[in-house]
């Protein structure tokens, strides 16, 4: 996830190491280039990039000795344009006297930067952020912060923002929507800003939180909060931090692990941020542009892909048969390549793969390309082996994940998986009233999610209570089929003393049901959809053999809890939108469990982040 800081004091001096020891403290969360601007009292200014890691940028910069009263700097997690110098932050205007460092998305950019570039404004990163720089240039009167004002005002998406300029010196200006920013200013006028307070908290404990829609100006003598709406000024008091380093790196959660559990609904949002037009109930998705045509003709779609992406792709597969009539296959990437598919023109290869690295999905694309068919991704990392290799393709925009179970990344695959369905669908025979209302429904999804995660002690307490147990068995129908495999999935990898399998609930009776006794739990998906009279039919026939039952249902199901010996409610929403509601709870019961056992919740035993080897 992209980092920011920025420094000011009153005098020339080395600040380098200030912006450096910063953004060293921001490389936990993930990033591929960095870069610093420095400017001093002669209004000089000195950019440096890296695309490596911030101590390369520290080598590069000691070779420049420059003293300089402010800066800003940046680590970059790409989402617009590859992994380049170019695109590194910070970008400028035409004359290289605004910089500007910024996490978020300018969805709206494309649209900003055509315009400008009749104006003459000459452009030369592919990044969403470098058009800001030169809109602050356009509108550049007497000071920095009205132009940053005024540009915002024609800005939609997220930004954490912080700029400088040469033209107007000794301040910083910084912004804030939906991108954390945080400020401290010390008793001699120093000034440090970043979008992590574990960047700040060596500087001092005393600090101002940005809220959304605000600005600030900062300078050596002290500063100005505005409501960017009203462009009135506000109170802001600062607030006494009692954080380790460490807790402010999960930003103040036990683990990684939980902090991204807790970020699924923000994933989601992040996900589906400006690719809907909910008026035409269309899905818009930029990377697929350049195949729309083809995908127009395609009759056969193969999602491939491992471990949890694989889930995420079953799951694809119901949504895309039943709204958007496309004959759908889903292959385990590691059985896909040595397999013999039958590939026709009329085929489409779609990997999905959090890392974009894992060596099976990339072998079974290369399988996929040397038999000519149009070949397709859902990445999350920029620039990544299947984002470069595959003919097309979505982002999956949610950041780095740090721990190793993927967890926020699976909700976002689910959420694009909706998007390409509308996609497609709208293609064929989806109507505009069904386009609406499965994109309506989506959009509320991040919001049922925050009520699930109100639930969490409750979920963590039958984690607890059922992590004496050896065994377990989850088990769901249709579109929660595949999300009990992620529930037995996540359980085992992470409270890896249980051991847990996922089955499609019919399947039970074809064997598993064996093992039901007391001593073995049975974990039910159960939500109030087209198959829960048959899933009920399932779980009668394990209570009858006396195996405690673990259940997830929809509010409102107060009959389930004659069965059932605990129950998990997830809100009502439309039954191809339920795993995003389900594997919430799943992946808190994973991770309570795993807890509870004393595992490595965010290092599992024996795991990778990403399997880079066969
Ligand atoms: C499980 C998990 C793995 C990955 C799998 C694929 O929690 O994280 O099963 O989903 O290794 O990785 P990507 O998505 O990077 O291809």
């Amino acid at each position: 996830m992209c980092g920011i800081i920025g420094y000011l004091s009153n005098e020339d001096k080395d600040i380098v190491p200030i912006l450096i020891a910063g953004l060293k403290r921001l490389e936990y969360r993930g990033y591929d280039s960095c870069g610093i601007v420095v400017c001093n009292s002669k209004s000089e200014t000195l950019i440096e990039k890296s695309t490596a890691r911030v101590k390369k940028l520290e080598e590069k910069a000691k070779n420049h000795p420059f003293p300089a009263n402010m800066g800003i700097g940046h680590t970059r997690w790409a989402t617009h344009g590859l992994v380049t110098e170019k695109n590194a932050h910070p970008h400028c205007d035409c004359k290289r006297e605004i910089f500007l460092v910024h996490n978020g998305i300018i969805e709206n950019y494309k649209t900003i930067k055509e315009k400008l570039k009749k104006k003459g404004h000459n452009f030369i990163s592919e990044t969403d952020t470098e058009a800001l720089a030169h809109l602050i240039e356009h509108f550049f009167k007497d000071n920095l912060e009205d132009a940053v004002k005024k540009a915002l005002k024609l800005v939609k998406g997220t930004y954490g923002l912080a700029v400088i300029s040469s033209r107007d010196p000794k301040k910083i200006v910084i912004a804030k929507n939906a991108s954390p920013l945080v400020f401290s200013i010390n008793d001699g006028g120093e000034v440090l800003v970043a979008s992590d307070a574990t960047s700040i908290l060596n500087f001092s404990r005393k600090v101002i939180f940005l809220e959304d829609k605000e600005i600030a100006v900062l300078t050596s003598k002290g500063f100005k909060v505005f409501d960017m709406e009203s462009d009135r000024l506000k109170t802001k008091e600062f607030q006494e931090l009692d954080w380790t380093i460490e807790k402010a790196e999960k930003s103040g959660y036990s683990h990684f692990m939980l902090k991204e559990i807790c970020e699924e609904p923000e994933a989601i949002r992040n996900s589906i941020r400006g690719r809907i037009i909910a008026e035409d109930g269309l899905a818009k998705l930029g990377g697929l542009e350049k195949v729309q045509d083809k995908l127009r003709e395609i009759e056969k779609l193969f999602l491939v892909s491992c471990g949890t992406a694989s889930y995420a792709a079953e799951v694809g597969k119901y949504m895309l048969e039943e709204y958007a009539g496309i004959s759908t296959e889903t292959d385990i990437a590691s059985e896909f390549r040595y397999r013999k598919p039958i590939l026709t023109k009329k085929t489409a290869f779609l990997a999905v793969s959090q890392s974009g690295e894992t060596a099976d999905t990339l072998a079974a694309l290369n399988e996929a390309k040397r038999k000519g068919i149009l070949t397709l991704g859902i990445v999350n990392v920029v620039g990544s082996s299947v984002a470069r290799q595959t003919d097309a393709g979505i982002y999956n925009h949610v950041g780095p994940e740090n721990a190793v179970a993927s967890t926020k990344a699976f909700l976002s695959q689910l959420s694009i998986m909706v998007l390409l369905t509308v996609f497609l669908g709208r293609q064929r025979d989806m109507s505009l009233v069904m386009g609406k209302r499965i994109l309506g429904e989506l959009e509320k999804i991040p919001d049922l999610m925050k009520e699930i995660l109100k639930e969490s002690e409750k979920i963590k307490e039958i984690a607890v209570k059922y992590s004496r147990y050896r065994n377990f068995i989850f088990l769901g129908r249709k579109y929660n089929a595949p999300i009990a495999k992620e529930g037995a999935l996540k359980l085992k990898e992470i409270a890896y003393f249980i051991h847990a399998e996922g089955y499609p609930a019919g399947e039970m009776k074809h064997g598993p049901i064996a093992l039901a006794d007391k001593n073995f739990p049975f974990f039910f998906i159960a939500p109030s959809d087209s198959v829960y009279e048959k899933t009920i039919s399932n779980m009668e026939e394990i209570k009858a053999r006396n195996a405690p039952i673990i259940a997830i249902a929809t509010k409102g199901n107060e009959e389930i809890k004659n069965i059932a010996d605990d129950v998990i409610y997830i809100p009502k929403t439309l039954e191809m939108l339920t795993p995003m509601l389900t594997s919430l709870p799943l992946h808190l019961f994973a991770y309570y469990a795993g807890v509870k056992l004393n595992c490595d919740v965010d290092r599992p035993r024996n795991l990778a982040k990403s399997v880079t080897v066969e």
